[in-house]
């Protein structure tokens, strides 16, 4: 047991990375703008763009981890300049005030949209699946700002050695448990709907990835590459996602379809294998999702509902 800040606690990651980490004996404090009914975690409302206050709660809290969640998660919610601000800003705040704590690791959240699909100008992979060693190609605000916390990421490895045991990954698109009752996805669409069409997951490349699996991938680095002797390498960036693709089709024909540019790799995908691979996490941390569309979607997809006025 260990006592773990998570910054953006509340947050849709947040609240699943809370409770699968109390559920595993962590004492768990939530750092965050806003509070949530009934969490297990101890919450504290602080602005972390402050960083004399964030410096403050993390001594009097004295972690021992940090999972640093806290950012604006969405691309465009705000003009590109400030979401690089804010969320290069977050991490310098949240790794300071954890090297002053006296923390020993810090992990951080990234997001695949480092590696460019959807570019304006045009995005083909150099391979498929995609993994840590494909370049990146940010191309917005958001990926851009999710680069450089990485790259602060490597330069506090560099800096601080071993000092801080640090770690990136790259959630793919957060599914919330209720979100499988039919709740809006974070792009507004129902996941029904996203199945029904697959256009609107294309643009992502179909990748997702359960709330309680992300959960557990951060419960696994905080037991796996937390530890001062661990011999996971210091300040490993991990893609996190899904073992398969968020559509009811092969997913090499789908990329053929609605995302040209992709088709020439695609055949090595095999049937419903995800674009993105999670092996790395598997092999050093050996976590693999345990959760797909298939067994946790509650609601039908429209095209095969009954309409209420058709139901016998
Ligand atoms: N949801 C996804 O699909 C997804 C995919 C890839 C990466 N990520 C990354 O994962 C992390 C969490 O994403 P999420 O979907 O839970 O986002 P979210 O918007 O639901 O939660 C983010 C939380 O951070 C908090 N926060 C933001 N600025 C803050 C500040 N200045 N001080 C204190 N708290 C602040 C917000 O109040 C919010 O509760 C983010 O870093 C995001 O970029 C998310």
């Amino acid at each position: 047991m260990s006592r773990v800040v998570v910054t953006g606690g509340a947050g849709r990651l947040g609240r699943s990375v809370v409770e699968t980490l109390a559920a595993a004996g962590h004492e768990v404090v939530s750092i965050d703008r806003g509070e949530i009914v009934g969490s297990p975690a101890r919450q504290l409302s602080i602005d972390l763009l402050d960083a004399a206050a964030a410096a403050a709660a993390f001594s009097e809290i004295r972690p021992d981890a940090v999972v640093h969640l806290a950012a604006v998660a969405v691309p465009g919610a705000l003009p590109d300049p400030e979401i690089f601000d804010i969320n290069t800003r977050l991490v310098w705040n949240v790794l300071e005030a954890s090297l002053g704590s006296g923390a020993g690791a810090l992990l951080v959240a990234s997001s695949p949209t480092v590696i460019g699909y959807g570019s304006p100008s045009g995005w083909a992979p150099a391979y498929l699946p995609l993994d840590e060693d494909h370049p990146v190609a940010p191309w917005n605000g958001y990926s851009a700002s999710k680069v450089a916390v990485e790259e602060i990421v490597k330069m506090a490895v560099r800096k601080h050695g071993d000092r801080l045991r640090l770690g990136a990954f790259r959630p793919c698109f957060v599914i919330a448990p209720e979100e499988w009752e039919g709740a809006p996805t974070q792009q507004g669409h129902t996941l029904a709907e996203r199945i029904a069409d697959p256009s609107l997951s294309a643009v992502a490349l179909f990748n997702y990835l359960d709330a309680r699996d992300a959960g557990e991938f951060v419960a696994a680095w905080l037991e796996r590459a937390a530890p001062a002797d661990s011999d996971v390498p210091n300040g490993t960036v991990f893609f996190v996602g899904a073992a398969d693709a968020l559509a009811d089709a092969p997913t090499a024909g789908l990329l053929a379809e609605h995302v040209p540019e992709a088709a020439a790799a695609a055949p090595s995908l095999e049937g419903d294998a995800p674009v993105f691979s999670s092996a790395l996490a598997e092999r050093l941390l050996g976590w693999r999702a345990q959760r797909s569309w298939r067994t946790e979607l509650r609601t039908l997809v429209p095209s095969t509902a009954v309409p209420a006025d058709q139901e016998a």
